[in-house]
């Protein structure tokens, strides 16, 4: 009998434990209720087609350019039909200015946390130019500016995070793609960059930008994430899905 307990098929069943590889998640606390952020300007070259909430401070309304506002009755955001969602600036009736600058501020502390990261798994991978590489999950780091002059592949599981830390300019080529795999899902991709972000014409981005400086996406470009940027960001006939 004690024999025939031990040899029950249910001890040869064998558990796997999904863990999660790369880096903890980044908070973007109330900035990630944005698909869109930034301080200076959000401008765009219609149509783009953005899913999700815009926000601009300190900067006012007249720094929405392109986007053919029709202000909410009682003045607190404004909507487009190029926005699935609502604008807001500095400038709205309240609470809209006072949540603006609680969300730049939590925007310069996600930045700031996920610039501080050290230990990079890769520090200056492909020398600033990943180029057809595969990426798998982890930290990130490159010293100087980052290119990406073809297609790349992010790959991991859903709970799988990266962080990419870039201290320059990040420059995507035109009408090349990022590609997930594996079930790797944008809301845990995080580029945080000290330059100026370039996405070519006809070109697809993955991942939530966090720039100290300006984030601009060429004609018929396209993002699965967030453009959180120090500065201005520019679309040109742009689509913006939030994860
Ligand atoms: C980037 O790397 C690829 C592959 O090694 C190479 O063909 C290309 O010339 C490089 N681009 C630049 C601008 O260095």
């Amino acid at each position: 009998m004690f024999n025939r307990f031990i040899l029950n098929p249910i001890f040869a069943i064998s558990i796997s434990v999904l863990v999660a590889l790369g880096p903890a998640a980044v908070n973007l606390r109330t900035a990630g209720n944005f698909a869109i952020l930034a301080q200076s300007s959000v401008s765009t070259v219609p149509p783009s087609a953005v899913v999700g909430a815009v926000g601009l401070s300190p900067a006012a309304s007249t720094f929405l350019t392109g986007w053919s506002l029709t202000p909410s009755p009682l003045g607190t955001f404004s909507i487009s039909t190029q926005c699935v969602g609502s604008l807001y600036a500095a400038n709205y009736a309240s609470p809209t200015p006072a949540k603006l600058i609680t969300a730049v501020s939590d925007m310069k502390t996600a930045a700031l946390d996920a610039a501080g990261r050290t230990g990079p798994n890769f520090l200056n991978l492909g020398a600033g130019n990943i180029s057809g590489l595969t990426l798998a999950p982890g930290l990130y780091k490159w010293t100087s500016a980052l290119i990406i002059p073809t297609n790349v592949v992010i790959s991991g599981s859903a709970i799988d995070t990266w962080i990419f830390q870039v201290a320059g300019t990040l420059t995507m080529s035109n009408s090349k793609r990022i590609m997930l795999a594996g079930g790797a899902l944008a809301h845990n991709i995080v580029w945080v960059v000290s330059g100026a972000v370039t996405v070519g014409t006809s070109s697809h981005f993955e991942g939530i930008l966090l720039g100290s400086t300006g984030i601009t996406f060429q004609t018929g470009s396209s993002i699965n994430g967030r453009l959180l940027a120090q500065t201005a960001v520019s679309l040109q006939k742009t689509a913006v899905v939030s994860p």
